[in-house]
């Protein structure tokens, strides 16, 4: 099997934003690559050889980012998934940009609003959610938000009068290494039914939302989903409702081992299929990236606790780094997300050999991976620094808050 520590022509850094888009004021901080998945300034940060585990994340990448996609699809508002990393500086400079965001729970709106967020630039995005925190968020200012049920539709009603409100149907989450399943949104049958409801309710049925599954490598997903809501927003018109809002959802790939189509690929096939489908009154757009935005902009500095054997004449050696499943790398659940990964010996010259990645709890599901062909340097041993690319998005937040007395993943915001 191929190896699968990173190779150079397996990432390309992100082209810059270039001419920057015009709705922006501040100037264009791009990104210096020195190696692919590193910057200039995480790699400075790192010769400084900072104590590990730890997320090193470098938010001009981000911007770049951010940027990309507003050049890229313009006429759709960006509302940053929170849920992906909520680092304050993160936030902050997402602000800074004109972004809007995706939140998940009150301390999101909490946090998005402590740092200066209009709170007419939140939606509340989560489809489950307590009636006292709808009512805290509605006195907050926050007048958006999802719904997939009934019974949340009448919370809404109950503690936010009057507010938008967005209706998440169901969508295949074919071709999404991260897929969400049928945990969200609703049959088109049974969305048609909740928008009329909504308005008898006295809110304001504004739209439709999906989510076509996170890391989704086919940007065509986005085809089917917009297609049910075409269907969908004529059936509305015709029962007397204006529907306007049309929001796409995550699902915005970040750069792993594999190459993925970039922004502007997925940006033209939504506007393709939203011209084609939506009979010449085309709806407003939201999008909600997490992974997306800030995935290729961290980087997760480990220390290799020990390198072993389980027999003298096997093969294979298991690696022990100081950050795992309970640490930061959740992700690694079904070695569905395969970061990339580079060592302090990658350059040594001694070769490589099969190993199992896992993490440094007592726990025999931390381990990172067994499946996915990992080799790295013969040489490697206890001490080395390996690096796990591409980390920047569900890490931090995913640490447990002590599991075997580890704590939880330190980051640092460049
Ligand atoms: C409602 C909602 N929007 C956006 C996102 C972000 O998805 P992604 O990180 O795939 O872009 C999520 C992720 O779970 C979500 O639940």
């Amino acid at each position: 099997m191929a190896p699968y520590a990173l190779r150079a022509d397996l990432i390309d850094p992100p082209a810059s934003a270039g001419a920057t888009c015009p709705t922006l004021s501040l100037v264009s901080r791009s990104p210096d690559w020195v190696a692919p998945g590193l910057t200039r300034k995480t790699a400075a940060f790192l010769a400084d050889r900072p104590q590990t585990p730890c997320l090193v994340v470098d938010l001009d990448v981000v911007e770049d980012n951010y940027r990309q996609l507003r050049t890229a699809l313009p006429e759709a508002a960006v509302y940053y998934a929170v849920k992906a990393n909520p680092a304050a500086p993160l936030v902050a400079r997402l602000i800074a940009l004109g972004g809007r965001f995706d939140t998940a729970s009150l301390p999101e709106i909490d946090l998005c609003l402590g740092l200066g967020a209009d709170p007419g630039h939140l939606s509340y995005g989560n489809t489950i959610k307590k009636a006292r925190d709808i009512a805290a968020a509605h006195a907050r200012g926050v007048d958006l938000f999802a719904f997939d049920a009934e019974e949340e539709l009448r919370k809404i009603a109950d503690n936010a009068p009057g507010s938008r409100v967005f209706c998440r149907i169901l969508t295949d989450n074919t071709g999404a290494e991260w897929p969400l399943s049928r945990k969200f949104g609703c049959s088109p049958a049974m969305a048609r039914d909740l928008m009329r409801l909504a308005g008898r309710l006295g809110l304001d049925p504004v739209g439709l939302s999906f989510h076509v599954g996170s890391q989704q490598t086919d940007p065509t997903q986005w085809h089917h989903a917009l297609e049910t809501c075409a269907g969908l927003f004529r059936d509305l018109r015709a029962d007397g409702l204006s529907p306007s809002l049309v929001n796409l959802g995550g699902g915005l790939p970040t750069q792993y081992g594999r190459p993925v189509p970039e922004v502007g690929i997925y940006a033209e096939g939504i506007r393709a299929a939203v011209d084609r489908l939506f009979d010449g009154e085309a709806p407003r757009l939201a999008i909600e990236p997490g992974r997306g935005l800030v995935g290729n902009a961290g980087v997760l500095e480990t220390e290799v606790v020990l390198v072993s054997r389980k027999d003298a004449g096997e093969e294979r050696r298991w690696v022990y780094l100081d950050a795992g499943r309970f640490n930061g790398l959740a992700e690694t659940e079904g070695e569905a997300i395969r970061y990339p990964i580079t060592t302090d010996r990658d350059d040594d010259g001694a070769g490589t050999g099969p190993v199992v990645l896992a993490g440094p709890t007592c726990d025999s599901v931390d381990v990172l991976y067994d499946k996915a062909g990992i080799r790295l340097p013969l040489s490697l041993t206890a001490g080395d620094r390996l690096r796990l690319l591409s980390t920047g998005a569900y890490t931090t937040t995913y640490a447990s808050v002590g599991f075997n007395g580890f704590a939880p993943l330190e980051a640092h915001y460049l």
